[in-house]
């Protein structure tokens, strides 16, 4: 964990001083202990300048602004600058850029620009990495290592030969025999089998459709070479720099990087760490942001993690550069902190002049310290300096929804049922709904143990392996509450329907049969007829045949009209809810009232739409963190029992009568007392 000797909330964020004349650092460090950093992320994308040369070195910028930080007190999250080898490199070694699907070899001149089977990069990135782990291995400002850089993106699978002879050797390891991948892959179908390893390519450009466990087992090959390499550099740093935690920072959202499994990835990095950029078009954009951050808690199995990189203000790469509003930057860093974040880091501590990310907010603007930002950067300093004692808390979660990024990769490959099926767009529909009822999230692997939850939720899970619907269905045995969303528990994890009708691997939980699939047309509803009301649906809907399900809504109209759209199964000591259309916000709305009912989930009705509440809780106290994204004031009652003692942390907000007020826009953090 950084910071572990100071026990502060990390604040800082990348620092590139090689963009800048050396006077500048002095200024920086100066500013940076005036805003209250206490880390920055260094060496990011320095390899060009700290390694000129094949095997020559060139530390001594590097030594010089290490001891300017580590003077002023700021720790270092020194990284290994792998994802950007230099020109010198890629000139000796035009083998090690990436080739694409279709062919094309990407060149130099952005970044991230790696094949990860290549022998040549992993000899080079292995060669930095030792070179900085034996100079600064043991240095005392080094708090963590940041390993490359966002591994995934902007390009992760490479289709050269050597990743097809790096593929095939993956493939043997995790089949042994052809016969066994001919079964795997279905090469039956379209007269696809193969006689010798050596037929095997990576699923490249061709004339129709590719063998879709073919695409899905590259997806993951590629995901586990990337791995590879980060594990290479972390045990390298591991043994030069004991103790001190390694890092790479993810992306989980699925809104911004699509080919990590950080499932597998959570479990090998010491700490997680994440980066998130708010979708600036949507106006409630806090949500996806909240997602982000409870699935970044999540793959690191709940335990604290940090934010990584986040903008103070307009990232350079949506199509609108759009500000954010004041007092939004210290909202979307509370929130990440609220949701197990051991702090708030940036991109980027100075704006660039030059490059591609010219336009990219930072902490100092183009426009300097006599700015909103500026000072809005210096307050936030404040703030999370009041909030030391959070650390090592843990965040405290009502509700469990099932993800899978292996289930997500086979849903969106093609000819699938109907291109409006969206696992992404399903997840973020039901987060959304309940961060609309106030519940936290937990997200959970679809084999992981969910009895911790009472109630959880299944918003997309075409890919259901024989164990997930055995955990699934052992959960409501064991009296959890389960809601499943449509084309769930459909294949196994070769992207082959399981035996019998669908859903295959849920029927059991579900009570129920899918007799035959009813896509609706583009632009179509359904209606759907309930004691609690009319509902609406689009995109979906199912011919189904209950088998112990009860009907709980049914449909009025469309293809399946008359039959159950909507059931709940009693099974064991629980509850399996199924809904067979895509339902909109009320209609989720709906289903988890009464889905939350049954798991026993008291409603937290009464409180403003956009106040966000949150709780920390463990040995350093317990905290509520309260958001009000509305442009109006929201006020509310703290949780009984707890108005004794508590204290308001940001702003020495008054608790009257056990009620807080959160002035629009503004965040107030409570340590609970009783
Ligand atoms: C991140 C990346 C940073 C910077 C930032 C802002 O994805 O790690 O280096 O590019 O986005 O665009």
């Amino acid at each position: 964990m950084p910071n572990a000797a100071t026990a502060r909330l990390a604040y800082g964020g990348d620092y590139n001083p090689e963009q800048w004349p050396e006077e500048v650092w002095h200024e920086d460090v100066a500013l940076m202990r005036e805003a209250g950093v206490t880390l920055v992320s260094l060496g990011i994308f320095s390899w060009a300048r700290l390694e000129p040369r094949e095997g020559e070195f060139d530390f001594a910028w590097l030594d010089r602004v290490i001891e300017l930080l580590h003077a002023a007190g700021i720790g270092v999250d020194l990284a290994t600058p792998t994802v950007v080898p230099p020109a010198w490199f890629y000139r000796a070694h035009p083998e090690a850029l990436p080739v694409s699907r279709e062919g094309v070899r990407w060149e130099f001149g952005s970044r991230g620009a790696i094949c990860h089977s290549s022998p040549a990069y992993q000899r080079a990135a292995a060669r930095i990495t030792r070179a900085l782990g034996e100079r600064y291995g043991r240095h005392p400002a080094v708090e963590m290592w940041h390993v490359h850089n966002e591994y995934g993106v902007p390009v992760l699978e490479c289709y050269c030969d050597t990743s097809a002879a790096d593929f095939r050797r993956w493939l043997r390891d995790t089949y042994g025999t052809l016969d066994a991948l001919n079964a795997a892959w279905g090469t039956a179908f379209w007269g696809q089998a193969y006689g010798e390893w050596s037929e095997i390519q990576p699923p490249r450009a061709a004339p129709t459709t590719t063998n879709p466990a073919q695409r899905l087992d590259f997806a993951r090959f590629a995901s586990d070479s990337a791995l590879a390499n980060f594990r290479r550099e972390r045990d390298i740093l591991h043994e030069l720099s004991p103790g001190v935690p390694v890092t790479t920072n993810f992306m989980v959202s699925p809104t911004q990087c699509d080919t990590i499994d950080y499932w597998a990835w959570g479990r090998e990095v010491d700490i997680v760490t994440n980066d998130h950029y708010l979708v600036a078009e949507d106006d409630r954009n806090h949500i996806n942001l909240s997602m982000a951050a409870d699935l970044t808690r999540s793959v690191g199995g709940g335990k604290p993690w940090l934010l990584l990189e986040h903008s103070t203000s307009a990232v350079n790469w949506q199509p609108r550069g759009i500000a954010k509003r004041p007092g939004e930057m210290a909202r979307n860093s509370l929130a990440h902190v609220a949701r197990g974040s051991e702090g708030a880091m940036f991109f980027q501590w100075r704006a660039s002049r030059a490059g591609a990310e010219k336009f990219h907010s930072a902490m100092v603007p183009h426009a300097g310290t006599d700015s909103r930002i500026w000072r809005e950067a210096v307050d936030l300093g404040a703030h999370l300096g009041a909030l030391a004692g959070v650390r090592g808390t843990r965040t405290a979660a009502d509700v469990a929804m099932v993800w899978d990024w292996q289930s997500w990769w086979a849903q969106k490959l093609e000819w699938r049922p109907s291109e409006d099926l969206d696992t992404r767009e399903r997840a973020e529909a039901f987060y959304a709904a309940l961060f609309d009822r106030h519940f936290t999230v937990d997200f959970a692997h679809p084999e992981a143990d969910l009895t911790a939850h009472p109630l959880a939720v299944v918003p997309a899970l075409y890919l259901t392996t024989a164990r997930a619907g055995e955990n699934l269905r052992r959960y409501v045995e064991a009296g959890g509450t389960l809601v499943v969303s449509y084309f769930s528990g459909i294949v196994d994890e070769h992207d082959a329907v399981h035996p019998g009708p669908h859903p295959g691997a849920l029927r059991d939980v579900l009570g129920l049969t899918v007799e035959e699939f009813q896509p609706l047309r583009a632009g179509r509803t359904v209606t759907l007829d309930g004691a609690a009301g009319p509902l609406t649906g689009d995109v979906w809907a199912e011919t189904l045949r209950p088998a112990g399900a009860e009907t709980v809504w049914s449909y009025a109209d469309g293809p399946a009209a008359g039959g159950p759209a909507i059931t709940r199964h009693r099974l064991g000591d629980g509850t399996a809810w199924y809904v067979s259309c895509r339902l909109g916000a009320d209609g989720l709305d709906a289903v988890l009232a009464a889905a939350g009912a049954d798991a026993g989930l008291a409603p937290r009705d009464g409180l403003p739409r956009d106040l966000e509440l949150v709780r920390r809780d463990g040995e350093g106290g317990r905290y509520l963190f309260a958001i009000n994204h509305a442009d109006a004031d929201a006020s509310f009652d703290l949780p009984a029992g707890t108005a004794d003692g508590a204290a308001e942390l940001l702003a020495g907000a008054p608790l009257t009568g056990g009620r807080l007020t959160v002035p629009a826009g503004a965040v107030r953090v409570v340590r609970l007392g009783g």
